[in-house]
This record gives structure tokens, sequence and C-alpha cells, in this order.
């Protein structure tokens, strides 16, 4: 048995894969053999779910069966309702609301509580959350907005319908496209914190609901999914300040503070996630969406790649451009990192089942360096 320490498991490898992959010296990211530039430009989300977890391109019977089981779970019981209108009385954060709200959906499924590991079953386990995680998201918008939710339309995909449901208007086709190609972008992206912890959930045997839920509270996290609000958050001050970008960054790094959206445990070069966006950025903004984001984001990087940080391997990650895009998309700020475990959710549900199909409790050790031998003083005597 090895003791050697890794501290954030660094290059250590827990399980293989047949999902995703990234290749992080050239800026590659594969579904399935797949290369993602394809994937964003010619699939579906729905379809892209269905690769991940099925492991094969599905047929076009294969696809409307898929999209339609997935479209009739998309209802939520009324008490997760309720409890998304008191999330919002008491002004919860919508990733917060997501997690509580994902947590509580098991109590409606007849078949919750734990995992026989059968590979069917959690598939279709696998949909009833996935399903349900866009008209979480969008009631709880709606209730912190004053109105109704909007009921789910199982005619419209789940990514059309979720804008729907959120706005309360139909949207563009370009917006929808955009919006559909972002979760496919999203989907899923070899090992990291959230899947690792969905993982060691699952590992457990615990039900797909807990690993499910563990994962968004992985994701909340700035140095994960967090970061993508944390890069508009920045544009926001600095928009609100009398700097230019250049100088804001300047700033931020005389200060010793990191660029969010910039760096990565896995990519030394540029995210090919954060290219396919920003191209959808610019035309978006040629197509008339707001633009004034996407003009920082562009100044700041081409000054972070003059100043050598990119040549040192931290480059723009995914989240220095997905949230330029969802504000051009007139989408709320704060549901940025939502949507993020929105579309995750289906590699989390994909690695969980791939990791059952050959389980093995996942238990590591810590290097005990506390003291030993300490004598024990009852309390009086303290
Ligand atoms: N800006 C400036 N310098 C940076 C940055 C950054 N964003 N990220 C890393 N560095 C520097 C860091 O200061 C350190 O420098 P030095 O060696 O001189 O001390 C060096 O790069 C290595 O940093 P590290 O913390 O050992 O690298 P890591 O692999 O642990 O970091 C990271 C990965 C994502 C936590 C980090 O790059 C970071 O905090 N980035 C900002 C937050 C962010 O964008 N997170 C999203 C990650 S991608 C999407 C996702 O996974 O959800």
């Amino acid at each position: 048995m090895t003791s050697e320490l890794a501290k954030g498991l660094d290059g250590i490898l827990v399980t293989e894969s047949e999902m995703s992959y990234v290749d992080g010296e050239i800026g590659r990211l594969i579904y399935r053999g797949f290369d993602i530039e394809d994937l964003a430009e010619q699939a579906t989300y729905e379809e892209v779910v269905y690769l991940l977890w099925y492991g094969d391109l599905p047929s076009e019977a294969e696809l409307e069966h898929f999209s339609s089981r997935l479209a009739e779970e998309r209802v939520l019981h009324q008490d997760v309702l309720a409890t998304l209108e008191r999330l919002a009385e008491a002004d919860e954060e919508p990733m917060s609301a997501l997690r509580t709200a994902t947590s509580m959906l098991s109590a409606y499924d007849p078949e919750a509580s734990y995992t026989t590991g059968e590979i069917d079953l959690s598939r279709e386990k696998g949909m009833r959350i996935l399903a349900k995680v866009p008209t979480i998201l969008a009631s709880f918008h709606a209730y912190r907005e004053g109105r109704e939710p909007l009921d789910p339309d199982p005619s419209r995909s789940l990514a059309g319908d979720f804008l729907r449901m959120l706005s309360g208007e139909s949207g563009s086709s370009l917006a929808g496209e955009t919006f559909d190609m972002s979760l496919i972008l999203h989907a899923d992206h070899g090992m990291n914190a959230s899947t690792f912890t969905s993982i060691v959930i699952g590992s457990t045997m615990a039900d797909l609901y807990a690993s499910v839920t563990g994962g968004i509270g992985a994701l909340s996290g700035p140095l994960h999914g967090g970061a993508n609000q944390e890069v508009i958050r920045m544009f926001r001050d600095l928009e609100d300040s009398e700097h230019g970008p250049v100088e804001w960054v300047k700033e931020m790094q005389k200060r010793g503070e990191r660029v969010p959206g910039f760096g990565h445990r896995v990519y030394r070069v540029k995210d090919p996630r954060a290219h396919i966006l920003e191209a959808k950025a610019v035309e978006l903004a040629e197509e008339g969406a707001e633009g004034r984001y996407i003009g920082y984001a562009q100044a700041i990087e081409e000054y972070l790649t003059e100043s050598g940080l990119v040549e040192k391997g931290i480059a723009p990650n995914v989240d220095f451009y997905s949230g330029v895009v969802y504000d051009q998309l007139g989408i709320p700020f704060d549901l940025y990192t939502p949507i993020f475990a929105m579309s995750r959710t289906a590699g989390w549900i994909g690695h969980v089942i791939e990791y059952q199909e050959d389980n093995r409790l996942i238990r590591p050790r810590a290097r005990y360096v506390g003291p030993k031998d300490v004598e024990f003083v009852p309390i009086e005597q303290r």
C-alpha cells in the first residue's frame, strides 16, 4: 500500500471511464470518442445525454423515445413547488435551492432510497432527475419574480422549454440553439471535483438522488462551477469602475488575485469549450445581442496572452466565456452556476451508472499527523 500523499489527488487515477476524455496539452475534449466541436455543432443535448449514458449515438426512433420520456418527466410534485416558493421567499441562493429541491425529489420517487446498481432502473431514475432540474430552476426563478411558474411543455426540447419557463417567452431559435449547445459543452468533463463527489457517493450504493445532490454541492464553489458567476461579477465591477479591462486585470494581478475563468487543473492551453463559446458570443453580438462583456473578455484574454500568463498554462477555461453568452441570452446572472449543474447532471448520472457496473467502495486514507498517546483528563479537572 502506497503511503505517498497526493494532495488534491493531482494526477491520481481513481477509475476507468469510457465517457469523456480531456487532452489538456492540446485542448481537446471528446465524449465517447466524438470531438466536442462536432457534437456542439451537429447534435442536440438529448442526443448527447443518450450518447453519454448508452455509449452510442441513438437512432431516430431511440432519440424520439428517449426525448419523449425525458419530456414526460419534467413536471414537479406540488410539494416540491411549494418548497421552492418558500425558498424564494427566504431569498435562498439558486444553487442552494437547486440542491435542496433535487434532494427532495426522491420523496416522490417510489424507487428511491438505495440503488440496486441495476442499469436500466438507474437510467430511469436518471431521466426523472435530469428532466426535473430545469423545471426546478425555472420555477424557483418565477417565484422569486413574484409570478406563478409555467407548466412544462413536453413538445419542446429540454433547452427550449427551460428558456420558455424561465422568461415566460418562447425566445428566438438562435437563443434556443445556443443554449442547447452550451448544455452539450458542459454535459461531461472526465473526472473533476463534482463528478468525483457523485462517484464517491455512488460507490456506497447510495441512491442516485444522493449522488446528484452531492455533485451540485461540489460544483457550487468558486474554484469549480461557481467561476462562471465570478467572471461576470468581475465584469460588472469593472463596468461600475473608471478602469478599462486591461488596467483592471493589472490591478488584480498586483493584489495577487486570480483572474476568474483562467487556469485549469488539466488544460495547459485554452479550453476548447471557451473557443466555441467565444465564437458564439461574437455571432450573437453580430445578430444584435447586447455585446458588452465579449469586449471585456477578449481584451483581458489578449492582455493575459501578451503578458505570458497563457503561455504558462493559465488560459481561459469554459467559464470565461459561458457567462458572456448567458448574459447575451438575458439569463439572470445568479443562474449561471445552476445551469452548469443542470447540464452536468447528465455527466454525474452517467459516471455513477458506469462506476456501479464494476463497483468498489471508494475509501481513501489520510496521513495522521496529530498527537498520539494523550492522557484523557476528566471534564471536572480541565
Ligand atoms: N489567475 C492568475 N494566476 C493563476 C490562476 C488565475 N486564474 N490560476 C492559477 N494561477 C497561478 C497560481 O497563482 C499559481 O501560481 P504560482 O505557482 O506562482 O503560485 C499557478 O498558477 C498554479 O496554480 P494552482 O492553484 O496550483 O493550480 P490549480 O491546478 O490548483 O488551479 C484552478 C486550478 C482552476 C483552481 C485555478 O486555476 C483557479 O483558481 N482559477 C480561477 C477559478 C476558475 O476559473 N475556476 C474554474 C475552473 S474550470 C471549470 C470547472 O472546473 O468548473
